[in-house]
């Protein structure tokens, strides 16, 4: 594909940042939102025109035929409206979780290759400076052979608006594992490699969302903290633990490490938000070497602009539909291990 590439963008909270991005993209030009909600639509009502406004995705699709479609709605809606927009000739960013569930998103895998259209999934971490940088070490062989890896994302109280989908099993998949937990579990994998899962045990605990939902009348049914073990069919192992809420002295906790035969690497957040950092470790002839890595800013494509690059060039996206397929295989078998109280196979 050689001139622009045209986008448009279904669902404006997260998808905001999509609409943005390609606003800010010079490969791409903006040319259709969707959503529900009117007031969400005119914020982009000067980028698209009152044309490009729609609260009907299938219509837009139809009437547009744009080359690359974001969707960024709540996760029960991922699946079937990926779905209709690579049937509609369509190449799709979808946000993280790929689908509710495996069956779901191997269907979205199959749909894709029918169309010969790309699926990326927003496995948004990848695409942070320090991850990217941490990613060519490993690449490298920085690590070594990487055995084992630990990884978090706890909040000491980070729910999303109770009532809301995010809070129901039936609408999101799940709680904090599969909001937050795809992103680092996700990035740990990505580092050591993206070996195969092999089995998984898990914990689910409903200590503080579901009572407290339950005093202010709103449905909330999924897990506040989940906590676990994968093993990796090539002997590595991973520990996780991630939370909307428990307590802890910081606001938002996270980090990832990776340990090898020669070198460890590390990426969490400063202080607590949203900073970035990648440290690498290693003892080498009895030097220990601790180092950061930088990455210079603007340097770094977001997933948007990857996205749109892989449209243009034909190249594969940092993390299509394979990605979210694994890192999917793997919060199912958590849940289910939960469920059952024992290890299961992925
Ligand atoms: N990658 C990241 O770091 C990241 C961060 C935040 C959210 N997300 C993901 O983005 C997705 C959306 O999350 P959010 O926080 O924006 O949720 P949200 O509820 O704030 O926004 C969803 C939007 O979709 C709209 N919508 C719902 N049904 C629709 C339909 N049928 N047609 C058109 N519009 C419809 C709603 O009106 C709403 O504006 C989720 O899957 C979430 O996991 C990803």
């Amino acid at each position: 594909m050689s001139s622009v590439v045209r986008c448009a963008v279904i669902g404006l909270g997260m998808g905001s940042g999509h609409a943005k991005g390609y606003l800010e993209c010079p490969d791409a030009k903006l040319v259709a939102v969707c959503d529900l909600d009117p007031k969400r639509l005119d914020k982009f009502k000067e980028h698209v025109g009152a044309d490009g406004c729609y609260n009907d995705h299938k219509k837009m699709l139809r009437e547009l035929e744009p080359d690359l479609v974001s969707v960024a709605l709540p996760n029960f809606l991922h699946a079937p409206v990926s779905i209709d927009a690579l049937r509609a000739g369509a190449h799709v960013l979808c946000e993280k979780p790929m689908a509710l569930n495996v069956k779901a998103a191997q269907q979205m895998i199959k749909e894709a290759e029918k169309a010969r259209r790309k699926l990326g999934i927003n496995l948004s971490y990848r695409f942070t400076g320090p991850a990217r940088a941490l990613k060519d070490l490993s690449d490298e062989g920085f690590l070594g052979k990487p055995y084992h890896a630990s990884t978090r994302w706890t909040r000491r109280d980070g729910f999303p608006g109770f009532g809301s989908w995010f809070g129901q099993k039936k609408l999101s998949g799940g709680g904090p594992l599969i909001d937050l937990g795809v992103h680092r579990i996700d990035l740990a994998m990505w580092l050591m490699g993206s070996p195969e899962p092999e089995t998984v045990s898990g914990s689910a605990h409903y200590q503080i969302g579901v009572p407290r939902a339950k005093a202010t009348g709103k449905t909330f049914d999924v897990e506040d903290l989940a906590a676990g073990f994968i093993r990796f069919k090539n002997g590595a192992s991973l520990v996780f633990e991630i939370s909307w809420g428990n307590h802890q002295a910081q606001r938002e906790k996270m980090g990832t490490e990776v340990i090898g035969t020669k070198g460890a690497l590390v990426h969490r957040n400063e202080g607590e938000g949203y900073d970035f950092v990648g440290e690498y470790f290693r003892d080498l002839k009895g030097h220990k070497f601790n180092g950061r890595v930088h990455s210079a800013i603007g340097s770094i494509a977001s997933a948007y602009t990857e996205m749109v690059r892989a449209v243009k060039h034909n190249t594969k996206p940092l993390a299509d539909g394979h990605d979210g397929l694994r890192i999917q295989r793997v919060l199912d078998g958590i849940y289910k291990s939960a469920k059952l109280g024992r290890e299961v196979k992925v």
